[in-house]
């Protein structure tokens, strides 16, 4: 049997979890992956090829040992079922990269209070883990990668408890939204406006969680599309993919009236007021949204920053709210707009071909593969990547320290 991972529930403890680099037994080192985070990409080397198969042996461990847990995770646990997984393996693999990762953790933990998710539950979780690593990294697996792993849930989890506990509080676990707007703007594209139950603190920028009453427990992110709002309403777009439960639900279901849950807000897709560099942003589809959200936030806070919106999608129809940006452009002489469709190429590539940007912070949204695409091509312009900002760290995440 496993040393069981025995986080502590004290917030106060957060300092002595900071990530810490960390030899084989537990010292921290100044520089270079620690011997922890050398164990652990060795196992995670040796599973990649049945991760598919080592998900499934995790969940089933988890509710076989825990049958209580499973009520607390959706009916149908297909598409999205190695999330968990995929991110406790990402973070045990980047743990050396701390402060952007411990920024992930504490949201996600903050996050997991929405599932009614307790401090008690991480050690199930992490025997688990621990037991279908064992299983399935037979070759690697030893006394001394076993300790490493379990330091690293550990310091993990940690992570997520103490976030959790300092957010109780201050912050409910969820809010309710009503819906008190509903506009179709193209045949599968929606402008969604809520009123929260009780006053929701966001910055431009950042997304929410959403589940809508017709798919219990299936929460999906949704960026806000406006900068917080004096009247305290929350706009989202969202895109209704071919076969998508929870936005064809919000697209072509929701009306005036109908009654959602929100999680915290999160992502570090936010504006850095203390400079006054110039912004280069990317919005691909509807990740036009939380773009607009940081233009209004730059306009509201006075300054004289040049912004460079880059807007792509498939055909000019799908730049559905192209006539509020080319508004926002004539109203700011700072602002530019550069509206790309498919036929011009790529968007990242478009970028490139204008600039230079190295001078810029840049923002990046919407489809993974554009993000991906654009952060690559940004680098190449000389963007540094400590300039470049989007929020889907845990997929990047190896291209990001590669
Ligand atoms: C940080 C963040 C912010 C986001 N912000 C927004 C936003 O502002 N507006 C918005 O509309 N979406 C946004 N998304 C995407 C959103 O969270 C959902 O993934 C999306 O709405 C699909 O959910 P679903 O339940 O309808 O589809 P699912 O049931 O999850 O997926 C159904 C099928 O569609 C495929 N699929 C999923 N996404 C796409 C896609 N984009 N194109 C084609 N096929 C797809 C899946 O692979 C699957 O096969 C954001 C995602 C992230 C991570
Ligand atoms: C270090 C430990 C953990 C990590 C890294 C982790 C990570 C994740 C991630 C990335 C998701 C995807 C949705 C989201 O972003 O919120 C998720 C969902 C979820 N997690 Fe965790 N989690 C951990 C521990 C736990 C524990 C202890 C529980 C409680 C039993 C739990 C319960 C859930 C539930 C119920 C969901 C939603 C189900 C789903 O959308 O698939 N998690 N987790």
């Amino acid at each position: 049997m496993m040393d069981a991972p025995t986080p502590t529930t004290d917030a106060k403890a957060a300092d002595e979890h900071e990530l810490p680099m960390t030899d084989g037994k537990g010292t921290p080192t100044s520089r270079g992956p620690s011997a922890d985070a050398l164990l652990v990409r060795r196992t995670l080397a040796e599973i990649a090829p049945v991760a598919d198969r080592m998900t499934s042996y995790f969940y089933a461990l988890l509710f076989v040992r825990n049958p209580g847990l499973r009520d607390m995770f959706p009916v149908a646990m297909d598409t999205q079922r190695d999330r968990l997984l995929k991110a406790l393996l990402t973070a045990a693999e980047h743990l050396d990269d701390a402060p952007a990762l411990t920024a992930y953790l504490e949201n996600l933990g903050r996050g997991h209070r929405k599932y009614g998710t307790h401090s008690a539950h991480y050690p199930a979780v992490g025997e688990a883990l621990i037991g279908a690593l064992t299983r399935y990294a037979t070759t690697t697996w030893n006394d001394e990668t076993q300790a490493a792993w379990v330091r690293t849930y550990t310091t993990i989890s940690q992570i997520m408890i103490d976030a959790a506990a300092e957010d109780e509080r201050s912050a409910p676990a969820w809010w309710h939204a009503e819906v008190v707007s509903h506009d179709l703007r193209t045949p599968d594209v929606a402008v969604v406006t809520l009123r929260p139950d009780q006053p929701y603190p966001f910055l431009a920028g950042q997304y929410t969680t959403l589940e809508t009453p017709w798919w219990p427990r299936i929460w999906r992110h949704y960026s806000f599309a406006s900068a917080p709002r004096p009247d305290g309403l929350l706009s989202l777009h969202v895109k209704a993919v071919p076969a998508g439960w929870v936005s064809n639900a919000l697209v072509h279901r929701a009306r005036p009236g109908d009654v959602l849950r929100l999680g915290p807000p999160g992502g570090s897709m936010t504006v850095d007021h203390s400079t006054d560099t110039g912004l280069l942003c990317l919005g691909g589809g509807t990740g036009i949204a939380p773009i607009k959200a940081l233009v209004e936030d730059v306009a509201e806070h006075g300054d004289r920053r040049p912004v460079d919106v880059f807007y792509g999608a498939r055909s000019g129809h799908d730049l559905y709210d192209i006539d509020t940006m080319l508004r926002l452009q004539k109203t700011f002489p700072w602002l530019s707009v550069h509206p790309v469709t498919e036929a011009q190429g790529h968007l990242p590539d478009a970028v490139c071909r204008y600039g230079p940007w190295g001078e810029r912070d840049a923002y990046l949204s919407g489809p993974l593969g554009m993000v991906r695409r654009g952060v690559d091509a940004l680098r190449g312009a000389g963007v540094p990547s400590e300039r470049i900002r989007h929020d889907f760290l845990a997929e990047l995440a190896p291209a990001a320290s590669g």
